[in-house]
């Protein structure tokens, strides 16, 4: 169900027109000079949708992605854009699956990045998969980086409920393996100029059991 959803988003929809559209990313740019990740170092960027991200960051250097989305529609439209742009997309993996159950290589990520999708998970079983992929694909001593409505933040995206969250009510559902990097509270501008509160936090996996 959830699939048709963002399959009918994606395909009704330009890049521009969803209330989560960024023209540029440059935190997560400044992010990843902060923790020191190598252009060659792997990273995943979870739910990517047609984040402009992907574009920054292949322009940056960084060539080890993984891009994954429940929508083809999404990583079609992504593909196409980087084409028309010259981008190279030759180490690309790019994974059609669902978060919660998709098969991910084992301790495999330097850097796993979500914006906008582990606060859809609203049940306890889909956090639950969704933490166990994350925790089983991560390696040890890699990054997390979440960027998800605060919990001052909307309570629907595209239509769907989500799950909001205070830095520690996210230490507390993401566990003891995680150590607290650094967090920031920030307004996302919408493309209608409406604002949306997001908490972006940087985690540490430390493993321990
Ligand atoms: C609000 S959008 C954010 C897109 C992108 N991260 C960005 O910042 O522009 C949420 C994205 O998560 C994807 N998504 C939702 N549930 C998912 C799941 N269970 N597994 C994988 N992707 C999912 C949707 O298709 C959509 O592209």
């Amino acid at each position: 169900m959830s699939q048709n959803h963002w399959e009918d988003v994606y395909q009704t929809k330009e890049a521009d027109q969803v209330s989560w559209y960024q023209a540029q990313d440059d935190q997560f740019l400044d992010l990843l000079k902060l923790l020191k990740i190598k252009p060659d170092q792997k990273i995943i960027d979870v739910g990517s949708g047609t984040s402009i991200l992907i574009d920054q960051l292949i322009a940056s250097g960084y060539s080890n992605l993984h891009v994954l989305d429940l929508s083809q529609t999404a990583l079609e439209k992504t593909q196409l854009r980087l084409a028309h742009k010259g981008l190279k997309t030759e180490n690309i993996e790019w994974v059609v699956g669902d978060i919660c159950t998709v098969s991910l290589p084992h301790q495999h990520f330097d850097l796993w990045h979500d914006r906008a999708v582990f606060h859809f998970m609203t049940t306890a079983q889909q956090q639950e998969q969704y933490l166990a992929n994350l925790k089983g694909a991560l390696k040890k001593g890699g990054y997390l980086v979440m960027s998800i409505f605060a919990e001052d933040g909307p309570t629907q995206c595209s239509g769907l409920p989500v799950q909001r969250y205070s830095l520690e009510e996210l230490q507390k559902r993401l566990g003891h393996e995680f150590t607290l990097v650094h967090a920031q509270k920030d307004l996302h501008r919408t493309p209608w100029d409406s604002t949306q509160s997001f908490l972006t936090s940087v985690w540490q996996f430390q493993n321990q059991g």
